[in-house]
């Protein structure tokens, strides 16, 4: 019988959801989650951006704000892991309850507002887990402390911070629960951010790859915007996409009506609308990370195929458990044997000028 659905996720579910996590993270931080096994299948390995991977399922941002238990999450078979939204400064975030399941709908909904401990913090635990990692390429999802009013300064201290330990940085300009920054996506204000996030990043030693997060709330108009942005500035990679305050009708969890971003089941296709998009209008030229709703591995290999290189998961930790990377790139190396694909490279995009 699978532990986790039947005893440990009960348990899990029978706590407020904010605690269950924090139980959750102290015990991966502890190491009591013991290691998947291995996932070695050549069809599932792949390199971007100078980066390897042993499979393109990796963790989504927000999970381990604080990079705490980065050693135990690198044994669990991700193929990658990114760890923020860090903040300059360290903050508490918005007031709990302000995280909620919705199980009917295999939701999430949460305004947490980037609660962290702030950089310096942040870049102490990263730097001293990488030690303990099993190797795979580490993220760092940098954002802005709710207070700061010139929003570019707080992104350029996070890129100064972490360009030397970092092997990619996610600009984050797309949570919904830090008032104001989603217009950082607004052309002239991403232009701005973008040109000073490069430029910093080019005066740094270790020159890692930057990658930009947006929303699934974006117009097509918006997207061709944020397209041109990535073009035009060299933007090395693009993830699509954070989570949605948009409610689809069809909701059924009690909670469905609560403020704040929603994830999961409900974002999946909305998210991969965004990001096949975004693949044609960057004519698949930069990489993209395609996130939300992602619970096997045909979420993984649609997702693929619609123009990601890599995916994401967060939701999927939550309802099928730790070992959720491990059971999804399985299962995208069935889907991608089944047509006949011999790496997952040559299944990006396939779909990218399909309709719906
Ligand atoms: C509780 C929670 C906290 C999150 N915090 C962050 C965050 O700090 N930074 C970020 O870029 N995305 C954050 N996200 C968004 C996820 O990284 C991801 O984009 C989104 O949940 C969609 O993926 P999913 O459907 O697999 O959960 C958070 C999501 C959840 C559920």
């Amino acid at each position: 019988m699978p532990i986790y659905p039947h005893i440990i996720r009960p348990l899990l579910f029978a706590l407020e959801a904010e605690t269950a996590h924090n139980i959750a993270l102290a015990g991966l931080k502890k190491n009591f989650v013991p290691a998947g096994r291995l996932i070695s299948y050549d069809s599932l390995k792949t390199n971007i951006l100078g980066m390897e991977f042993t499979n393109p399922v990796g963790l989504a941002a927000g999970f381990d704000k604080d990079a705490v238990a980065l050693p135990n999450l690198s044994r669990l078979g991700f193929g990658f892991l990114e760890f923020g939204t860090v903040t300059p400064k360290p903050q508490k975030g918005n007031s709990q309850p302000r995280l909620f399941r919705l199980p009917e709908d295999m939701a999430i909904i949460n305004r947490l507002g980037f609660n962290n401990d702030g950089l310096k913090n942040f870049l102490r635990n990263f730097e001293e887990a990488k030690k303990l990692a099993q190797s795979c390429p580490l993220g760092a999802n940098i954002g802005k402390n709710k207070e700061t009013e010139d929003s570019v300064s707080d992104y350029i201290l996070g890129v100064r911070a972490l360009s030397d330990v970092a092997d990619y940085i996610t600009v984050n300009v797309s949570s919904p629960n830090t008032p104001g920054l989603r217009d950082l996506q607004v052309k002239p204000n991403l232009e701005k951010l973008v040109g000073s996030v490069m430029n910093e990043r080019e005066g740094s030693y270790g020159k890692p790859p930057i990658f930009l997060k947006i929303a699934p709330d974006l117009d097509e108009q918006d997207i061709r915007d944020v397209a041109e942005v990535a073009k035009d500035m060299q933007i090395d990679g693009l993830i699509a996409t954070n989570t949605t305050i948009s409610r689809p009708k069809y909701l059924t969890g009690r909670l469905s009506q609560e403020r704040g971003g929603l994830s999961g089941a409900p974002l999946r296709d909305m998210s991969t609308q965004i990001l096949k998009s975004l693949y044609r209008s960057t004519e698949g030229k930069i990489p993209i990370i395609g996130v939300g709703g992602v619970f096997k591995g045909t979420d993984a290999y649609q997702k693929i195929r619609a123009g990601a290189s890599l995916v994401q998961i967060y939701s999927a930790m939550i309802y099928r458990g730790p070992y959720a990377a491990r059971h999804i790139a399985l299962e995208l190396a069935g889907a991608l044997a089944e047509d006949g694909f011999s790496n997952v490279a040559e299944a990006v995009g396939v779909d990218s000028d399909k309709t719906g």
